[in-house]
């Protein structure tokens, strides 16, 4: 571990929550990563994370970092590829690989897409801005938060198409029908309502962190708890958001509401599937909020395959948590995930490099995607099927 930039709250436990996670473990063991001194120089992913770590002020890298309770979710999400093997196939024509996938009648370059992550600004003074622009150079999808420092309307023009948009609820129908029409307003296709944090949650490391963090902070936080000012989507909307007596009922309101198309994010088992095509959710993204929800121990690469069992192939099915590699990503597309879902990486390359920095990231994981797809001999997206993996019994 860096020392002088911050002390560690916990140092045992926090090492051992780095020692768990092969995203920080070279940190953990003492190895000094090389400093980037470009984001082309990166040769994965995971070489952000340090960068991103040294630019980040304490409070805001245990925001990011953070799982839930003992981190063991988080964690566990990472294990989960480890217990998935590849099937590759031989002497198959691969000399031209195509990414590209369909949602909702848009053709996009690669199943990858960029997942709502709150309040950009804390990593980067273009925060969402820049990710829009990387979004529109790499041709990404780009869904944004509820809780973004930069309003949707800007982040549209910054991109050129409106983003899709993360929904977190708020707790009155008032404020709901004022937030969703704005959001329609301003041109977004689609509205991805999360309801996995109805019942609150334990950010134990952010904790930790927050408490070392010797900033003054007042200008953009409004308790020592965190409290952001900066939260533009929900200005004007009385109350708070999430409210825990959010039922079903809510998703036929919602539908009923907007024209947009509604996906579910937080979806982890068959029978909310089930309910989900019952009623009439568009899509669904299998997640576990990046381990910073429920602590279910459940990596969602396990959860994937009931869940697309769970619609039948009637509703698409898309999933995030702990992707890393073009093999993770592959892993989901083979066990039925139409995209798939990044949040902490592209963070590491905003708050390193900014722009380029996320576009990066894109570049890593596609130019991995797209060698596992050759090496496997499945060069189109639909050849990846169950066949091309197998599942070891945990
Ligand atoms: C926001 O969505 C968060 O996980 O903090």
């Amino acid at each position: 571990m860096r020392s002088g930039h911050f002390a560690i709250p916990n140092r045992r436990q926090f090492l051992r929550f780095l020692a768990g996670s092969p995203l920080l473990a070279p940190l953990a063991s003492g190895q000094q990563p090389p400093p980037l001194a470009d984001a082309k120089d990166a040769l994965s992913v995971m070489d952000f994370a340090e960068p991103a770590h040294h630019a980040l002020a304490p409070a805001h890298w245990g925001y990011l970092a953070t799982g839930v309770d003992d981190n063991a979710t988080l964690e566990a999400n990472f294990a989960g590829f480890r217990r998935i093997q590849l099937r590759p196939r031989r002497l198959v024509d691969v000399s031209k690989v195509d990414l590209k996938i369909e949602l909702f009648g848009t053709i996009w370059d690669s199943p990858l897409f960029l997942c709502p992550v709150g309040y950009q600004t804390a990593f980067h003074p273009q925060g969402e801005v820049a990710v829009a622009r990387a979004a529109q150079t790499t041709k990404s999808l780009q869904v944004l938060s509820t809780v973004t420092s930069t309003p949707v309307e800007e982040v549209a023009k910054a991109r050129g198409t409106p983003p899709w948009f993360q929904l977190y609820i708020p707790s009155t129908w008032a404020g709901t029908e004022k937030l969703v029409h704005r959001v329609e307003a301003a041109g977004c296709p689609v509205l991805v309502w999360t309801v996995d944090l109805l019942g609150g949650r334990n950010g134990e490391t952010g904790d930790r962190f927050r408490r070392t963090d010797t900033h003054d902070c007042t200008l953009c936080h409004t308790s020592a708890r965190g409290g952001v000012r900066n939260r533009p989507m929900l200005e004007g909307i009385e109350g708070a958001v999430n409210p825990p007596n959010a039922t079903w009922e809510l998703v036929d309101r919602l539908k009923k509401l907007t024209r947009m198309k509604l996906v579910l994010k937080g979806i982890e088992t068959r029978e909310d599937a089930r309910l989900c095509r019952e009623h009439g959710v568009d899509a669904i993204v299998v997640s576990n909020h990046g381990g910073r929800a429920t602590e279910d121990l459940r990596p969602t690469i396990d959860s994937l395959p009931e869940v697309v069992d769970g619609v039948g192939g009637q509703v698409p099915v898309l999933v995030d948590g702990g992707f890393r590699r073009g093999t993770d990503i592959y892993k989901a597309l083979a066990s039925g995930a139409r995209a798939v879902g990044i949040g902490r990486p592209y963070i590491y390359g905003l708050a390193a490099f900014g722009q380029e920095g996320v576009e990066r990231v894109v570049e890593i994981l596609r130019a991995e995607l797209t060698m596992v797809m050759k090496q496997c001999g499945t060069p189109a997206i639909a050849q990846i099927t169950p066949a091309s993996i197998a599942r070891r019994q945990p």
